[in-house]
Formats: C-alpha cells, structure tokens, sequence
C-alpha cells in the first residue's frame, strides 16, 4: 500500500483519481481549499478508511507542516482552477496555485523523495499555430489578455519542475492534458461538455460559441486517471512533458448536435460572440504517451457522452425529487 497525495482532490480529476488509487488499495491524502472543488465530491471517499482529506491551501508554506504529508510515497498536483470561467474570475489565484503551490509540492517531494506529477495544460500551447500539436511545440500564448494568468501559470509550473528536476534530481513529470469530461463536472462549470449537457437536459437553448467552427478533442475521464496512473508509474516519463488526451478532433458545432441527439433533445443551437483568445483548434498528438507508457484512450466520444447524460439526467432527477419532497 502505496501513501499518495492528491492536491485539488474535491475537484473533477482529483475526486475520480483518488477513488481510483483507493480501489487499487493505496492510502489517499486528498487536499483542496474547495476554491472550485465542492465537498460532494469528497462526501463518498470519506466513509472510507483509506482516504483522508485535508482543507488546507497549497500555496500556503505551512502546508509543510501538515503531520499527515510524512512517509508519503507520491505526489499528483492537481490543485488549480481549470474552467476559464473560474480561473478568470481568481486570476491571482490561479497564478499562485500553479506556481507557489507547484513549488511547495516540490519542496515537498523532495523532503519526502517522493515521485511527482504536474497536471500542466494544452493551454500551454495557447492559440496554435502548429496543428496537432506535439510536445516540441512552443506555444502561441498571448500574456496580455484573460487566458494568460492560466495559461503562462502553467508553462511557469513546468518550469518549476524541470528546475527541480534538473537541480534536486526530483522524479518530476508533467502532463499536458487535453480537453477531459464525464459527469463529476460542476453544472455550472462553464466548460463546454457541462453546459451542453445541462442544457440539452434542462430543454435550454445550447448555446455555441462563436460559429462553432473551432475544434476541440475530448477524452472520457476513465482513460484519462488511468493515464495519469500510468504516467506516475513509468520510470522513462521522469524528466519529461506528455501530452494526454483524446486525439479525435470534433467542431464545437458537431459536439452541440452529438448532445442534442443523444440526449433527444428539442434544445435550439444558439451561437454567442467568441471569447477573447479563444483557441480555433486543439488536438493533442500522443504518439510520446504510446511510446513512453503505452497508452492511448479507448472511449470514444459518443460512448462517453451516453455515459455523462445519463449521469447528469440521474442528479437532476434527484434534485427534483427533493425539491417536490421539500
Ligand atoms: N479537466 C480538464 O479538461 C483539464 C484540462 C487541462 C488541464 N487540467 C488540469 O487538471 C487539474 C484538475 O482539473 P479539474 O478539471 O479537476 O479542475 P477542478 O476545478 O474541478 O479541480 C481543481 C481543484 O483544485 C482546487 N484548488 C484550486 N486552487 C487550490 C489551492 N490553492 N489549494 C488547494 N486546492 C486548490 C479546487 O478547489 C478544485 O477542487 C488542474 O490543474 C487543471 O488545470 C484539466
């Protein structure tokens, strides 16, 4: 049995990740300070023995202290906010949680000598010029505008770990992960798999961005935690970027209408003005994720959707039967 922390555990990925490792019988130390994670996600892991979890900030240096993060074995640093809506809302937040908070992971894992891994972003590649986009891409980012204390936060996290590594020798990897969904995402998250699914089922209209041209390739969470999985278990990514995602492309416009029909839904497409800096295409390549540890999604995105409707069809039921309880 394996001790592992998971920062931004009352997250999206976080919460799936760490039910994940506890199934695989590992003792979970969860952190988060709930800034967009929500304690529902947290309420089922706590029933049980192996999971502990801890309100704390880690861009707060006492976190060091914390008597729980001894003997720790590996460390999964997911804790940021992730949906543009939320991290424009906190930028300096968000800029302090990837680069504070990375560091004092790292400081961590270095007095632990534990195994380390970054939850960087595609957004490292900003608007991309190069298409799909392999690893040796440097980016298009714009650091003057919405997206920048996310994005540049982010590539700066990397850089924190490629010093660390270097200099201290730390087991440091980082992913950059593409576009990830399933239900677990907030209602409210304003990313786009969410609000398509909340509004397909709420019979609200859909609303699409832009002309819905722009692309996007979307990987069901499954695939993702066990990639991560497999990334923290591999010797050969230490020291190295991978991009992690679903390299099937999809337009916004063609994702709107998979919703509106798998959810049977008489929701009308409607089309709102492009947010600023808003990528026009996003598609990882993963051939450095089969080589380095042989994986590749296997859910495509219909199966995944069916799944994700039926999840967020189910709470909204609920809901409703408390409200008529009530
Ligand atoms: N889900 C995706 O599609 C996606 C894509 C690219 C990158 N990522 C990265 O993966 C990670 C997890 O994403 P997610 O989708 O689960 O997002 P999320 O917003 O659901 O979860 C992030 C969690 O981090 C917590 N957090 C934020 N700042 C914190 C701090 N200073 N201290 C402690 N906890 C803090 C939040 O409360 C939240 O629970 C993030 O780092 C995100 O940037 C996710």
């Amino acid at each position: 049995m394996k001790k592992i922390v998971i920062t931004g555990a009352a997250g999206f990925l976080g919460s799936h990740l760490a039910q994940e490792l506890i199934d695989r019988g590992n003792k979970v130390i969860g952190i988060d300070n709930f800034s967009t994670g929500h304690e529902e996600n947290v309420m089922e892991l706590l029933r049980h023995e192996n999971y502990t979890f801890l309100k704390f900030d880690v861009t707060d240096p006492m976190v060091l202290e914390l008597d729980e993060l001894f003997a720790i074995e590996e460390i999964f640093h997911l804790a940021s906010p992730a949906s543009p809506k939320f991290y424009q809302e906190a930028p300096f937040e968000t800029i302090a949680a990837n680069t504070i908070g990375t560091k004092n992971m790292l400081d961590l894992a270095y007095r632990e000598k534990a195994s380390f891994l970054y939850t960087s972003t595609s957004e490292a590649y900003g608007d991309p010029e190069i298409h799909p986009q392999p690893e040796t891409y440097r980016g298009n980012v714009n650091t003057w505008g919405p997206r920048a204390c996310y994005d540049e936060s982010k590539r700066l996290g990397e850089v924190y770990c490629y010093e660390y590594f270097q200099r201290y020798q730390i087991q440091a990897k980082v992913v950059r992960l593409f576009n990830t969904y399933s239900a677990g995402l907030r209602n409210d998250d304003g990313r786009v798999i969410s609000n398509f699914v909340t509004q397909a089922i709420s019979g609200e209209d859909i609303t699409v961005y832009g002309d819905g041209s722009q692309t996007r390739s979307f990987c069901y969470v499954d695939d993702m935690v066990s990639a991560l999985l497999l990334t923290m278990k591999s010797e050969q990514a230490t020291g190295q970027i991978i991009n992690l995602g679903n390299p099937t492309e999809y337009t916004i416009l063609e994702v709107a209408n998979l919703v509106k029909r798998l959810n049977s839904s008489n929701s009308k497409i409607t089309f709102l003005p492009l947010p600023c800096d808003d990528p026009k295409v996003r598609r990882p390549m993963i051939d450095k994720a089969k080589r380095l540890i042989k994986w590749e999604p296997k859910t495509s995105l219909e199966e995944g959707l069916q799944k994700t409707i039926a999840s967020y069809t189910e709470k909204r039921m609920e809901v409703q039967e408390k409200v008529v309880q009530s």
